[in-house]
């Protein structure tokens, strides 16, 4: 019995973040559990959620939470590292499907990766603060250092399209600098946008560390969770346009631009919902 045996192995996953960025994750769930079905909401009319209040970010997700429970997903996937550090640990009581976030698994695969114990962790100002890498990274080896620095201005640089632009490199150059001086081996980017500047990223720290990107550990944890629960969809994908499902709080437009620069197939349509109604 693991209490979850009432859940639907067709139902969708709800996937969500507080606005485009968690994509990131969608994009790496489509890799490794193709024939799953994702729901995702991105929360574009109040992005961003790195600068907010832990009070707000606790309200917003629980109205998230609201929406996918009433679309009757199967497992709920936080896609958003600032939520996953901020309101997970709150949330997670309250929720009736199994549900899992990014830190975890970001955290677990830097524990493994690191050889000097030096880890950086990238990341919004709200995640840097929340303090919560170094506190999980800690129980696994109170050994490990852990230095954190909030990158605030990479989440409008991609956004904007500045993937592989002079001014990336001389923003990351500027936020990199005292990582690279304290010796780090490995770095967590610890935010759904980091992924899409990750060259940039690694050209400025050098290939001698490791990069963790905790979408794609997030992608492999979820695969064990749908199996441990005996929820995972068996049956092959129909590679339709409508496989997945994508709602955003205000600019569908916008969003289906991002969406399919990202996911680099065509998704024919974001709904917009009031989230302030649920
Ligand atoms: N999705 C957020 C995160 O991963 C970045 C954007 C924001 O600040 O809301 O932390």
């Amino acid at each position: 019995m693991t209490g979850f045996e009432h859940l639907d192995p067709q139902a969708p996953i709800g996937v969500f973040d507080s606005g485009v960025g968690g994509l990131t994750v969608v994009r790496e769930i489509i890799r490794q559990i193709p024939n799953e079905r994702l729901l995702y909401f991105g929360d574009t009319a109040r992005v961003p959620y790195g600068t907010k209040s832990k009070e707000t970010v606790l309200r917003y997700t629980r109205q998230i939470i609201r929406f996918l429970e009433s679309q009757k997903v199967k497992a709920i996937v936080v896609a958003c590292n600032t939520v996953s550090a901020v309101a997970l640990e709150e949330i997670e009581k309250e929720v009736d499907v199994p549900i899992i976030g990014v830190v975890r698994p970001g955290v677990r695969a830097a524990a493994a990766a690191t050889r000097n114990g030096r880890i950086g962790v990238i990341a919004t100002k709200a995640t840097i603060e929340s303090n919560i890498y170094a506190n999980y990274l800690k129980q696994i080896d109170p050994k490990l250092e852990v230095l954190g620095k909030a990158c605030p201005l990479f989440v409008p640089l991609v956004e904007n399209g500045l993937l592989e632009d002079p001014v990336t490199d001389e923003i990351a150059g500027r936020y990199l600098a005292e990582l690279i001086d304290r010796d780090i081996d490995t770095l967590v980017l610890g935010c759904t946008h980091y992924p899409l500047i990750r060259s940039t990223i690694q050209r400025i720290v050098g290939e001698q560390v490791t990069l963790v990107n905790p979408a794609y550990e997030t992608a492999i944890e979820l695969k064990d969770l749908l199996d441990k629960y005996g929820i995972r969809k068996t049956t092959e994908p129909h590679l339709g346009g409508d496989m997945h499902r994508f709602y955003v709080s205000d600019d569908a437009r916008g969003f289906e631009v991002f969406a399919n620069s990202v996911l680099k197939y065509g998704i024919l349509s974001a709904r917009e919902v009031n989230i302030e109604n649920y």
